[in-house]
């Protein structure tokens, strides 16, 4: 399987933050792994005709589980797609959070950007006071088995565990307790998906990754990269974190 390093812009960036993509691709013009940037939709196109064939895939960060229609301020996978995107994240905690997505919901997205031809890159994640009465496995088991849809295969979706607690905190969770999420959520997907599938399957760590843990994390068992918010916004943050991931496939 090829790692991937994603980036999720959230609700940052104008034209003039695309300088910042074209120098990242410049540093990574022919990258050990997948990298992935997840944008506003209103640059998701530009940012593909300044990048050309540069390998820098582009995401989007949400669509509507419907194909078409009457749903103002929405946007389709298609859309997405026909701007220039491969992939998607859904089921974000700021989206769960902010706009009450369920994981059903969730589900129902995914099967869009499947048919739409995209990668969905759909999140889990427990909030503090979940982790403290000990329900993370429970919370993670619920939101998996309810957020990923039939369709789902090692090609079309990658799972991000992204605890709410570590998102733009600074905090990280421990070394084992992110071994024991990932491992949990192989097995989930073992059961889901049967094992070649579910071995094939990228699962992302996301919450506070930069360049100065990202090695470590990189070294813990069934993490295959990152989802990175606030450090994806730099090239100067954001390419460490590749070199990290790479250096993890190719030890030097
Ligand atoms: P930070 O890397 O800013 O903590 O954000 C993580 C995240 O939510 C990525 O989707």
């Amino acid at each position: 399987m090829r790692k991937l390093a994603a980036g999720n812009w959230k609700m940052n960036g104008t034209s003039a933050t695309l300088a910042e993509l074209e120098a990242l691709s410049r540093a990574h013009p022919d990258p050990g792994v997948d990298v992935l940037v997840c944008l506003p939709a209103t640059l998701i196109h530009p940012a593909r005709t300044l990048l050309d064939n540069a390998p820098v895939a582009l995401g989007g960060q949400d669509c509507h589980a419907a194909a078409s229609g009457a749903h103002t301020g929405d946007i389709a996978a298609a859309q997405l797609a026909d701007a220039g995107a491969s992939a998607v994240i859904l089921g974000h905690s700021e989206r769960r959070e902010d706009h009450g997505e369920t994981s059903d919901r969730v589900r129902q997205k995914a099967i869009a950007a499947h048919q739409a031809g995209l990668i969905a890159v759909i999140c889990l994640g427990e909030t503090l006071a979940q982790r403290e009465a000990g329900e993370t496995l429970a919370i993670i088991g619920a939101q998996l088995s309810a957020s990923l849809p039939d369709t789902c295969t090692a090609a079309n979706t990658v799972v991000a565990y992204e605890p709410v607690w570590a998102i733009g905190t600074g905090k990280i969770p421990t070394k084992a307790q992110i071994a024991d999420v990932h491992s949990f959520v192989r097995e989930g997907l073992i059961a889901e998906l049967g094992a070649q599938e579910a071995a094939g399957l990228r699962l992302l760590y996301g919450g506070s990754v930069k360049p100065a843990n990202a090695a470590e994390i990189f070294g813990i068992e069934n993490v295959d990269g990152a989802l990175v918010g606030g450090a994806s916004l730099t090239a100067a943050e954001f390419s460490p974190i590749i070199r990290a991931l790479e250096a993890s496939v190719h030890p030097a």
